[in-house]
């Protein structure tokens, strides 16, 4: 039921559509206030009367009916209740019928949206830099998925540049295939360090270093063995990390993929007359876009990150034919993206506009012990094993004779990792704090997950129960709870109208709140039967819609804790 379509369908308003009106309709902040409201000072302009008259004259024209039970204008607002019983029976139904489906949508049915996020580089260490774009971009996977539409992720791989050239020149004279093996990235970066610190006594170790990049380039066997192995150990290590997020791709087309698509790019810019060349180098002049020159071609007519982009763009739409492409990538970039984005704008592709930059902010850690210092990173893996070993250490302490410690540890941990990037509004720059992530009393993962298992608890105490639709007298709380319940599935929508996975995290946080609430002041078990059966549908269906929320972050949940 969309009760903002209804009543807008309903409210006697001309000069306005039902989709306008419908948009303008809000949910007040309490319950007490009514479900819906709409703010008439919207329509002031347009009816070019006072928003208290608007109000009045609206609220003498509707008829309340089954679905709508009550409207009153109260300083400018009209405030309408609907038939909570009729809303609390269909809403509380349709979640224990649909179970993990509830709160998915087809609206994306036919539409393809290619999500480009983590993207990590060869040969370059697993940072927490990583992860907010690492576990944003797969929710936002998930959430697309889950309505409706075709997801295409994007791993586009950092597996070109002049770098790959310094790495086999340090791993000849510094390393070996049996040291990359066993010390994986840590050797890879200590040997692309110590190649920068030699490099600077000896220059000539440049000149190898672009001798064979170019030897990679061309095709070169030996260069391209070891470039391989490279992007084998990085993939692998990765690889771990992603399993532990439940992040997956469908694609791995990298940089480097896009070797041979960028001439055509290249020819149809200057054939478009919009080459322009820039000591030596070839530009696209954007200063009328105020912004400084998107570089398509060094002097010495290598390409560029941009050129590479251009490429991936114009292939992704011919090969997916996208309805939005989106890339989940820091606000540092902000720049780079605008200047191809118009890059594409002046070619004269229209799908420019479906082009969007997921921006996000920093990650920083709070614990100093395991802060970036003297240019060393804070590697990703350690900060989940950290975590999960905490969880560990919690549930050791609070309960101690849980079956399966290893495996809770392991969920809570990694979901508090996830959920703690997930948490603020993407923007926002945030500093990571283990313990701040795991107080299982906080605004965190553990006490949503904690909440999933009290419902599992009083589920597993009580008999099998069948829900007819019976809607017995009810209190605020169970009241409050069915609301938070009936929010979910605009949650979904507008977190992927926004590319925010905050808003479901948000949202969970509010539910498992009013579930609390529910659950400390109403008598479940032991109530007359169907007061009990009611009680226990609300327990089974936030059980269901927590699990659903905690999915699409690429959460688990478990039945204990
Ligand atoms: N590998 C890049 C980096 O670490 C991110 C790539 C983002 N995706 C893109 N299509 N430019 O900065």
């Amino acid at each position: 039921m969309d009760y903002k379509q209804y009543i807008a369908s309903k409210l006697n308003c001309t000069g306005l559509n039902v989709d306008e009106l419908s948009s303008f309709i809000e949910v007040p902040p309490t319950n007490e206030l009514g479900d819906f409201a709409l703010p008439c000072f919207k329509l002031a302009k347009i009816l070019r009367k006072s928003p208290v008259a608007i109000a009045e004259d609206l609220k003498n024209a509707f008829q309340v009916d089954d679905v709508i039970s009550q409207v009153s204008a109260i300083n400018g607002y009209l405030n309408f209740k609907v038939n909570r019983t009729g809303k609390t029976k269909t809403l509380l139904t349709e979640i224990l019928y649909k179970g993990n489906l509830y709160g998915s949508s087809d609206i994306g049915l036919n539409k393809t949206v290619c999500i480009d996020f983590s993207s990590v580089n060869i040969a370059k260490p697993f940072h927490i830099g990583h992860l907010s774009t690492t576990v944003i971009g797969s929710s936002l996977c998930k959430i697309f998925r889950f309505l409706g539409y075709k997801v295409v992720g994007i791993n586009h791989l950092g597996d070109y540049g002049t770098q790959f050239g310094k790495l086999i020149v340090a791993f000849k004279k510094w390393s070996s295939v049996e040291a990359v093996n066993e010390l994986r990235l840590k050797e890879l970066t200590r040997i692309y360090v110590k190649f920068h610190d030699e490099a600077e006594l000896d220059p000539s170790l440049d000149d190898e270093a672009r001798r064979y990049f170019k030897l990679i380039e061309d095709g070169d066997k030996e260069a391209n063995d070891l470039f391989e192995l490279f992007k084998k150990i990085t993939l692998e290590e990765v690889g771990k990390i992603y399993a532990q997020l439940n992040v997956t791709f469908d694609s791995y087309a990298g940089e480097s993929f896009y070797n041979d698509k960028m001439q055509p790019i290249v020819d149809e810019l200057s054939s478009k007359g919009l080459l322009k060349k820039s000591e030596g180098a070839s530009i696209v002049d954007l200063e009328e876009y105020g912004m400084p020159p998107c570089l398509i071609l060094k002097a010495d007519g290598s390409s560029l990150y941009a050129t590479r982009d251009l490429a991936a763009a114009v292939y992704r739409k011919n090969t997916y034919d996208f309805y939005k492409c989106l890339y989940v990538v820091a606000y540092q970039q902000n720049l780079h993206f605008k200047q191809f984005f118009k890059v594409l704008d002046l070619m004269g592709k229209d799908w420019a506009n479906d082009l969007v930059h997921v921006a996000y902010g920093m990650v920083s850690l709070e614990d100093g012990a395991m802060s970036t210092r003297h240019g060393k990173v804070v590697l990703l893996e350690d900060v989940i094993a950290k975590t999960v070993e905490k969880a560990r250490s919690v549930i050791e302490s609070k309960n101690p004779d849980l079956p399966d410690k290893d495996k809770v540890a392991k969920a809570v941990g990694t979901g508090a990792v996830i959920f703690g990037a997930l948490q603020n509004n993407k923007i926002k720059d945030i500093v990571f704090s283990i313990d701040k992530v795991l107080n299982f009393d906080g605004e965190t993962c553990p006490y949503v997950q904690y909440t999933v298992a009290r419902c599992n608890s009083v589920l597993e105490r009580s008999d099998n129960f069948t829900f007819k639709g019976n809607i017995p007298e009810m209190t605020s709380f169970e009241y409050d709870l069915v609301s938070e319940l009936g929010k979910f599935s605009d949650v979904v929508k507008s977190s992927a109208d926004k590319y925010e996975p905050s808003f479901i995290t948000r949202y969970a946080l509010d539910l498992a709140s009013a579930f609390n609430k529910f659950y400390i002041n109403c008598k479940i078990i032991g109530s007359p039967e169907d007061i009990k059966v009611f009680r226990l549908a609300l327990v089974k269906s936030t059980k269901t819609v927590l699990t659903n929320a905690l999915t699409l972050l690429g959460i688990e949940t478990v039945e204990k804790m």
